[in-house]
C-alpha cells in the first residue's frame, strides 16, 4: 500500500448480504470500491456481534484491494495476531478499548499490519496526539459504533478538522465511519478526511444479482466531494 490523500471509498460489508459475502465483496470492488471495511464487534465493547478471525480468513481471497478491519472489541491485544493472520491489511483498535493503546498499536505493527486508531464521538481528538506516530490511520466515528444505518453526528466535523491540523504532513489517513452519504461526505472531506467508510449508502438498492446501484451509489459519493 502506498500512501496518498486521494478520497477512498470503503464499503462496510455490515450492509451486505450475510449469506453471500464473497460475491458481495467482488461486486462492490467491480463497481469501484477502493477498500473493503470489515466491522468486527464483540457484544461487549459494542452491543452487537459480527465476525471472528475464521470469517475474515474466508473473506480474504475475495478482496483484491485493501482489507480494512475495524475492531470494536475489548480487550484487543489477545486477538491481534489472529486478525492479522486472517489477512487484515489495516487493523484499527479503539482508544476506548483499554488503558494501553500505545502497546496495542505497537503490537499491531509488530504483527505486520498497518495500525489504525478509532475514536468514539465522546472522545476528544487531542487524546490521539501522543499516539499519532504509532498510527497509519485515525478513524473518527461519526456515529456511536455498533450498527449500520445511524444518523451522522455533525459535531464530529470539528474533530476531523483538528485532527487534520495535528497530523500535518505525516502519512496518516483520516477515516470517517458512520452515516457517510453524498450529503455528509463533502463536509468531512473539506475538513480533511480521505477514507470514507459507507455501509447503507453504498449497498442500498443493489444486490449481487443487480450490482449496478453499488456503482451508482459510490459515484454519487465521489462526485459529491469533487
Ligand atoms: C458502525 C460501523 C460502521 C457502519 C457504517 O459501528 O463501524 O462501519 O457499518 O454504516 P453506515 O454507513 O450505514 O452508517
Ligand atoms: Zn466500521
Amino acid at each position: 500500500m502506498t500512501f496518498d490523500r486521494s478520497v477512498k471509498i470503503a464499503p462496510s460489508i455490515l450492509s451486505a448480504d450475510f449469506a453471500d459475502f464473497g460475491r458481495e465483496i467482488q461486486a462492490v470492488e467491480a463497481e469501484g470500491a477502493d477498500w473493503i471495511h470489515v466491522d468486527v464487534m464483540d457484544g461487549h465493547f459494542v452491543p452487537n456481534l459480527t465476525f471472528g478471525p475464521p470469517a475474515l480468513r474466508a473473506f480474504r481471497p475475495h478482496i483484491k484491494t485493501v482489507m480494512d478491519v475495524h475492531l470494536m472489541i475489548a480487550p484487543v491485544d489477545p486477538y491481534i495476531d489472529a486478525y492479522v493472520e486472517a489477512g487484515a491489511d489495516i487493523l484499527t483498535a479503539h482508544i476506548e478499548a483499554g488503558p494501553h493503546t500505545h502497546r496495542t498499536l505497537q503490537a499491531i505493527r509488530a504483527a505486520g499490519a498497518k495500525a489504525g486508531l478509532a475514536l468514539n464521538p465522546g472522545t476528544p481528538v487531542e487524546a490521539a496526539g501522543p499516539l499519532l506516530d504509532m498510527c497509519d490511520l485515525v478513524c473518527i466515528m461519526t456515529v456511536n459504533p455498533g450498527f449500520g444505518g445511524q444518523k451522522f453526528i455533525h459535531t464530529q466535523i470539528e474533530q476531523v478538522r483538528k485532527l487534520r491540523a495535528m497530523i500535518g504532513d505525516r502519512p496518516i489517513h483520516i477515516e470517517i465511519d458512520g452515516g457517510v452519504d453524498p450529503t455528509t461526505a463533502p463536509l468531512v472531506v473539506e475538513a480533511g478526511a480521505d477514507v470514507l467508510v459507507a455501509g447503507s449508502a453504498v449497498f442500498k438498492g443493489g444486490s449481487v444479482g443487480n450490482p449496478a446501484p453499488y456503482g451508482e451509489n459510490m459515484r454519487a459519493i465521489r462526485s459529491s466531494v469533487s
